[in-house]
């Protein structure tokens, strides 16, 4: 049975390039997911786009001395060219700096508002005592009240993920100059969260199948829900759609507010253009479309519990009821996908700390699926895990070098070689139906883990098949059957079979391989598709912009066993993975070499 499947994806700020770090948590796992499910025959829409707003924008455009606005179009080109170079395939891959979701971020606004769930409240906000300036939640730093943490910022801890008031902070410092900030009475909006006590409480007690760990974070957090602002004393943001705020310069909707509502605006952007505007609701209103949501851990509390009181309250679903607003009764989200950290020698990967490795150098000396299978074998998505060249040298050596290209490669050029073209198989013998049976029943054990997200055991189940055929070859040894070429075809055939399987198994993980393995088996047109970078025009008043966008629906990629075509030509196959020298794993590249503790 096919159904509609939203792939929401964490936004990442347009603050600077992408390290692998960014991509572990996000980027990869989601696209595996929605590869498989399009391939499976589920309707998908995944979305993102570049988080803009806010004091992370602000403090790289004061470090690069640009505006906000120009740091956010320069990283919003480069995140774009990221995430098109990894191949995510995202339906749309856009930004918050557009009309269409500033309109869409005011509605959601609005329909909290009038059902009574975000009100105005004093707050204490701090500014710079020598300069008079108000100084925003990021840019005061001090310890965390809650875990000691001595760098948490004034909006967040770090360390133990709680949400911070600059005001709960021990030792408040700013960051611009250490100064102690001053703590003076301003206006907010803030979310009654309280308000969401029951009906989250009662929705989070029927999310069975979430990830224990996210479970327990989010029903712990509404254990204890307080009022939470969702307005900044910014002039960089969306402003507040109301008389008497609209028009005050320093009064800003605060990032995380606008950027969840993203998943929402990008949908309605993405349904605007193209055949049918309301394309979106079959994704979001349709009480049988499931919405599953790829981020970070640092990224749990605000899809877990902010983003869902935000619907509730949208859709008057709140402790204190109310009408549904613009839009229907949203769904909410079916599934939190939260993957932890990748670090390096231990430490979390950041820019600051010079621990980092970007993604568009990455690419250009490895390509994308070395990448992509590094992290779904070796990545974080149940604990924090190391990044080691070392194991990126052995990954992408042993596993896809000698164990899937070798496989690829020598069925092919035994094939070509001997027959020219797929063989005919004659008798089949008990082996070939033991193989063959191993991979045909993978289909149903690797899509059951993809549709749960377990991407390491999907891909160690398809990697199996790869270990069995490449098995099956060494014991039946067609190379050796030179005279009884009707087993020597038989062996053949059934390889042959057996990489057009793996192949599909593996497509979700290393799409761009599995495009060259469907051209080396002779076939023609597009197996996987991959996203593009568009230039379209704002759908109101504002400036042009690159998106990601993409054709998914005319690849052929399917998630079944499909039979091999007997006597389709074969040329000369060319190896589809390079080994790296294993000198890299010692030294690590050039551009990003390992730094040894003992070097000064
Ligand atoms: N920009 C945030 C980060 O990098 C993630 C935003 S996810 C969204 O941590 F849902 F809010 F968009
Ligand atoms: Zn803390």
């Amino acid at each position: 049975m096919s159904s509609s499947v939203l792939t929401a994806v964490a936004w990442p700020y347009a603050n600077g390039p992408r390290h692998i770090g960014h991509v572990s948590g996000f980027g990869v796992p989601s696209d595996v997911f929605s590869r498989y499910r399009r391939m499976a025959g589920d309707r998908v829409l995944m979305v993102s786009g570049t988080d803009e707003h806010g004091t992370p924008i602000l403090v790289q455009a004061d470090n690069e001395g640009l505006t906000p606005r120009q740091t956010a179009d320069k990283y919003n080109r480069v995140i774009v060219e990221d995430l098109h170079g990894l191949g995510l395939g995202y339906d749309l891959f856009t930004r918050t700096t557009t009309s269409n979701h500033y309109e869409v971020t005011q509605q959601l606004f609005l329909a909290l508002h009038k059902n009574g769930y975000v009100v105005p409240r004093t707050q204490m906000g701090a500014i710079s005592p020598s300069t008079g300036r108000t100084l925003p939640d990021r840019y005061v730093e001090g310890t965390c009240p809650i875990c000691g943490y001595e760098a948490a910022r004034g909006d967040q801890c770090d360390n133990c993920g709680n949400q911070l008031d600059p005001a709960d902070l021990l030792n408040p410092r700013s960051k611009i100059n250490g100064e102690k900030p001053e703590f003076v009475e301003t206006e907010h909006f803030f979310l009654d969260l309280p308000a969401f006590a029951e009906s989250l409480g009662s929705w989070l007690s029927k999310r069975t199948d979430w990830r224990p760990n996210v479970l327990r974070f989010a029903t712990n957090l509404v254990e204890d829900l307080k009022p939470r602002a969702i307005t900044r004393d910014l002039d960089w943001g969306v402003p507040v759609p109301l008389d008497g705020w609209r028009d005050q310069p320093m009064k800003r909707l605060y990032v995380w507010f606008d950027a969840v509502i993203g998943y929402l605006s990008a949908s309605v952007e993405w349904a605007r253009r193209g055949p049918d505007p309301d394309a979106w609701k079959q994704f979001w209103t349709d009480p049988d479309a499931r919405g599953y949501y790829f981020m970070g851990k640092d990224n749990i509390v605000f899809h877990s519990v902010i983003w869902p009181a935000l619907l509730l309250g949208q859709n008057g679903e709140g402790d204190h009821g109310g009408t549904p607003g613009a839009f229907g009764k949203l769904n909410l989200p079916s599934e939190i996908v939260s993957s932890e950290f990748l670090t390096m020698s231990g430490s979390k990967f950041s820019t600051s700390r010079g621990t980092v490795i970007y993604v568009t150098d990455f690419l250009r000396e490895f390509g994308p699926d070395a990448l992509r299978y590094f992290i779904a074998t070796a990545g974080p998505e149940n604990q924090d895990t190391d990044f080691t060249w070392d194991e990126f040298v052995r990954r992408t050596n042993f596993e896809l070098a000698n164990e899937w290209g070798n496989l690829v490669n020598r069925s092919i050029s035994m094939a070509h070689k001997n027959v020219g073209s797929i063989p005919k198989p004659v008798a089949p013998a008990q082996a070939d139906a033991e193989l063959l049976a191993t991979s045909r029943a993978a289909f149903d054990t690797v899509g059951g883990l993809l549709a749960r997200s377990k991407f390491k055991q999907a891909v160690g189940e398809a990697m199996r098949v790869v270990t069995a055929a490449n098995r099956y070859l060494s014991d039946q040894e067609p190379w050796k059957r030179k005279d009884d070429p009707d087993r020597r075809d038989t062996i053949l055939h059934t390889a042959l079979q057996v990489v057009q399987d793996a192949n599909t198994l593996l497509t979700p993980f290393l799409p761009h391989a599995a495009q060259q393995v469907h051209e080396a088996m002779g076939g023609s047109g597009v197996w996987a598709a991959q996203p593009e970078v568009r230039e379209v025009d704002d759908l109101g008043d504002g400036p042009a912009y690159p998106v990601l966008t993409g054709d998914y629906a005319g690849e052929q990629a399917t998630w079944a066993s499909t039979p091999v075509e007997i006597g389709r030509p074969l040329a000369k196959p060319t190896p589809i993975f390079t080994k790296l020298d294993p000198k890299l794993g010692e030294t690590g590249p050039e551009w990003a070499p390992i730094q040894h503790p003992d070097q000064p």
